[in-house]
């Protein structure tokens, strides 16, 4: 089976109704970024950055993967599919892509202030008590915090995902505007024979030297247009 390897960004997930962050009405211009995601704006006000994250959380109960979503997880009957994505909410699974890294951490899930990355102190948020509150506290006695990687902290998942794009034999990039290191630079671990396409109904500065196939729709049209026209599959 030949090795595809999905590249998701915050695009990925806007037609199931979450703001992207860039775009016009984005959710960085409705919030400072440098505040609720950052690992100084958390160390400064703990409460407010929890508080944010506890109401995106909710909001992702009430939303459902969209047909984009589905089409990339129904790939895998016909590929061997990792999905490398950027963004937080849990679409790619509840469409039911088995193989997924999340770069920048997960919203059902909190962890230890002291010791973010440590598995022994990860936990999921169960659906019926969402919120993380102050004072509650991870494996480790600090205060639990949303496992997210927030700028200014190291991102450990890159490893596995380099892994991934060295290994494969077509990548597709749906919905980022490559603007967030280290996952923009993913591309640059490609292997020369490995063609790349890219979904976003927008202009995104990328390295043109890569040869990128850029299919200029939103990310279900676009994963359409990418199956009739470009990589067949064998399933209905
Ligand atoms: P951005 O908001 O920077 O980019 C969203 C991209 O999605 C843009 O290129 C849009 O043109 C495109 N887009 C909009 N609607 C779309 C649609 N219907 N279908 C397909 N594409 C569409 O989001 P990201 O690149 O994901 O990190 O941002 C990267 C990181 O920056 C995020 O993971 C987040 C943020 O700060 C953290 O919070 C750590």
């Amino acid at each position: 089976m030949k090795r595809l390897v999905f590249l998701t960004g915050a695009g990925m997930s806007a037609e199931s109704g979450i703001s992207t962050f860039r775009d016009s009405g984005g959710l960085w211009e409705q919030y400072p970024v440098q505040q609720v995601a950052s690992i100084e704006g958390y160390m400064a006000d703990p409460e407010l950055v929890i508080n944010f994250y506890n109401e995106r959380r909710r909001q992702l109960l009430e939303v459902k993967p969209c047909e984009g979503h589905r089409l990339v997880a129904s790939m895998e009957k016909d590929y061997d599919v990792t999905v490398i994505t950027q963004n937080v909410d849990n679409l790619h699974e509840k469409a039911g892509s088995t193989k997924v890294i999340h770069l920048h951490g997960e919203l059902m899930k909190a962890t230890s202030t002291n010791n973010p990355n440590d598995p022994r102190c990860i936990i999921t948020l169960p659906e019926d008590n969402l919120d993380i509150k102050m004072g509650q506290k991870a494996a480790d006695g600090s205060q639990l915090r949303p496992f997210i990687v927030w700028f200014g902290e190291s991102v450990p998942m890159i490893e596995p995902a380099i892994a991934e794009i060295m290994k494969a034999d077509i990548v597709v990039v749906i919905g980022t505007s490559l603007n967030v290191y280290p996952a923009a630079g993913l591309l640059g671990y490609v292997s020369s024979g490995c063609k790349i396409y890219l979904i976003d109904p927008a202009d995104v500065r990328y390295d043109h030297s890569l040869g990128i196939t850029h299919i200029k729709k939103g990310a279900s049209e676009g994963m359409r247009e990418l199956i009739a026209e470009h990589i067949p599959v064998a399933h209905e």
